[in-house]
């Protein structure tokens, strides 16, 4: 049964009290791509030179949340909604506690994606294209998936008998199949600076 009678309780402290107190902004950097498009490792650089910065920072990542929070779910069109879903509201609690919150999920539905740029505001969700060539993924395959779609013994894997919707208008894109760590990550860093995010 769904729960009625509830009243939205405001606290004293806003999002813009702690923003002031962090002395940044707070904001969504949504990572979006293939499985082993180079999400997770491009989101675990760019906190680190954040968090050199004195920057508050969290990485919100796929496998991680599929162990915890999401561990009823699995990779049905309807799992993966709820999955995005959850992750776009924790997201939006994570931006209203002052934090630059990093995601690493392939979010493959535009609709799901977008879904969770309305749930946050103007300008607090920037999603980032993780982009890399299937052949390239399947080369790294760091995780033996792609072997194990490719014969048949993981059904529904997105990029192989799964669909992966590519970002129309994405904030950012990232080659990762074109450009080292390094430059991927600078590029993600200037974005910030050059929008006014980390001041
Ligand atoms: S999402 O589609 O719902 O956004 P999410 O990012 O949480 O996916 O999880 C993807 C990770 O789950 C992959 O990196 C891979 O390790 C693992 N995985 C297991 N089965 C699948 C599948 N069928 N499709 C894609 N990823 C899968």
């Amino acid at each position: 049964m769904k729960a009625t009678n509830i009243v939205w309780h405001p606290s004293k402290v806003t999002k813009e009290d702690r923003q002031k107190l962090n002395g940044h902004k707070s904001v969504v950097l949504w990572f979006t791509g293939l499985s082993g498009a180079g999400k997770s490792t491009l989101s675990v650089e760019v906190e680190k030179e954040l968090h050199q910065r004195g920057i508050r920072t969290y990485i919100l990542d796929g496998d991680n949340i599929r162990h915890g929070l999401n561990k009823d779910l699995g990779f049905s069109a309807e799992d993966r909604k709820e999955n995005i879903r959850r992750i776009g509201e924790v997201a939006k609690l994570m931006v209203d506690a002052g934090i630059v919150t990093l995601t690493a999920f392939i979010s493959p539905y535009r609709e799901d994606r977008e879904m969770v740029r309305q749930l946050l505001g103007e300008k607090e969700f920037i999603e980032i294209y993780v982009k890399c060539s299937l052949e390239e993924c399947e080369r790294r395959d760091p995780k033996g998936l792609y072997k194990k779609a490719r014969a048949g013994e993981i059904k529904g894997f997105t990029g192989i008998d799964d669909p992966y919707e590519e970002p129309e208008n994405p904030e950012l894109v990232v080659e990762t199949d074109k450009q080292t760590l390094e430059e991927s990550v600078k590029q993600v860093i200037t974005y910030l600076e050059e929008n006014g995010y980390l001041k």
